[in-house]
């Protein structure tokens, strides 16, 4: 973390919060997450400012919301708080709109949503299944033993870019452009991926172009199981200009990669701190669903959702006023202490483990979530069948992101079983 962006201060992560004015709070600066440094910055917002105004920021003003129930209002109040113009914190770029459900209102968000929500559905789910099981074990097998190797490099973004292609039923072959176009999309200019707005445009193009060619061949086709066919052939979606298709495509790419990425590498992390929590697991193997909730509440790998306040309204005794940006801070109502209890301890088998706010609710709600849990759970299942455990070898590296919640680097060493 040398080359500091000018528009962030690094200097922030040594400070305690407590020290400060409450006025004076900003959360929302990527340094903190990326030093793990956000956490007694939420606390303190959650015990003295649980709706809590940051008149001056880099992503301009805005509320944060960090208590659990004043969350899920926000989430669930579709009439008062609107996904238009976006649901992160920093603004749609005026040069570069990209229109996608996640980013709209009823009907036109529930019409689209219904065209793709069948690739995660309960028949889909059921067919990936044997397929996601045989990625996962070749994964597996073909890892060193004994050796230090990067977690989310060799397992983590190779089996979600995995995912992504047949979601896609993308070449395989290319879909290593998967990833790069996720994180290109979510890349902050000038921290190393991309330099400047018109790079990113460049480069969001060309993954336009290539999904085009796709879009063309499947159009001709009948109707498939996959993303693109689904988008080419649904009503609400055929006739989609080809900024939508590439912001619906930006939408589906990044909202299952990075994501389910960060969770199998933080349940790795967690597992490896836990020792505990670890022979719990390879006692009662029954507990790998409630270990993967448990690792979605404790990582919350998308920090926050961003609303824009329809009309004047109140919340927790505020006043909001019609197009304040009202951010959702997940990552804090997961440690909300009204609702879980000792809430930064990873316990697998915590009674309320499902309570977490890490997919949303409402409308909104993930549409992969089941899908994100069946990875999840096929690789654990795998994971315990071949390996006594997993090392973690020094401090994991962090994304600098106040909105993707996760991790570049998780060094690992893997013991295989003895006898
Ligand atoms: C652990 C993994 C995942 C997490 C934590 C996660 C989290 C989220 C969150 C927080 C939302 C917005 C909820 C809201 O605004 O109320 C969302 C929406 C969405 N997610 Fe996920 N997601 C995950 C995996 C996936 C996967 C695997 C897919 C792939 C199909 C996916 C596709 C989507 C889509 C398309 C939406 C938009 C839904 C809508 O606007 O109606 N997500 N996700």
């Amino acid at each position: 973390m040398t080359n500091a962006h000018p528009n962030y201060t690094e200097d922030q992560v040594k400070l305690d919060p407590y020290t400060l004015p409450l006025a004076a709070i900003n959360v929302a600066n990527p340094y903190l997450f990326a030093h793990d440094a956000h956490w007694p910055w939420f606390k303190r917002l959650r015990e003295e400012a649980p709706v809590h105004y940051c008149a001056e920021s880099f992503f301009g003003p805005y509320w944060s919301v960090t208590r659990y129930d004043d969350i899920m209002t926000v989430d669930t109040s579709h009439d008062v708080y609107s996904s238009e113009p976006a649901i992160v914190i920093r603004d749609p770029q005026e040069d570069l709109p990209l229109p996608m459900f996640i980013a709209m209102d009823r009907p036109k968000h529930d019409e689209q949503r219904k065209v793709v929500a069948p690739v995660a559905g309960p028949e889909n789910l059921r067919n990936f299944e044997p397929v996601i099981r045989a990625r996962t074990i070749d994964v597996l097998e073909h890892l060193p033993l004994g050796e230090t190797f990067n977690w989310v490099d060799r397992v983590s973004i190779e089996l979600t870019t995995r995912m992504l292609a047949t979601l896609f039923d993308f070449p395989f072959e290319d879909r290593s452009k998967l990833t790069y176009w996720s994180d290109i999309s979510t890349a902050i200019p000038g921290m190393g991926l991309i330099d400047s707005e018109e790079q990113r445009k460049e480069i969001l193009h060309q993954c336009l172009a290539y999904f085009t060619g796709l879009w063309n061949q499947r159009v001709n086709a009948p109707p498939g199981n996959d993303l693109v066919s689904m988008l080419a052939h649904g009503e609400a979606t055929r006739n989609m200009g080809p900024q939508e298709y590439l912001g619906n495509l930006v939408l589906l790419i990044v909202g299952g990669n990075d994501t389910t990425r960060n969770t199998m590498s933080a349940s790795v992390l967690n597992l490896a701190n836990n020792p505990e929590q670890y022979r719990k697991l390879v006692a009662r193997q029954e507990l790998i669903p409630s270990m993967v909730a448990e690792t979605i509440r404790w990582q919350t790998p998308l920090a926050h959702m961003r609303r824009t306040a329809k009309f004047d309204t109140e919340l927790g005794g505020q006043q909001i006023k019609a197009g304040d940006k009202v951010i959702m801070w997940y990552v804090s109502g997961n440690r909300d202490e009204a609702v879980f209890e000792r809430p930064d301890e990873f316990i697998i088998d915590r009674p309320n483990v499902r309570k977490h706010l890490s997919f949303g609710f409402g409308i909104h709600r993930c549409m992969g979530n089941r899908l994100a849990e069946l990875q999840l759970r096929v690789l654990w299942e795998e994971i315990l069948k071949r390996f006594e455990r997993i090392e973690v070898v020094g401090e994991p590296e962090r994304t600098l992101s106040s909105f993707v919640h996760g991790y570049t680097s998780l060094s690992t060493i893997v013991h295989p079983r003895t006898g």
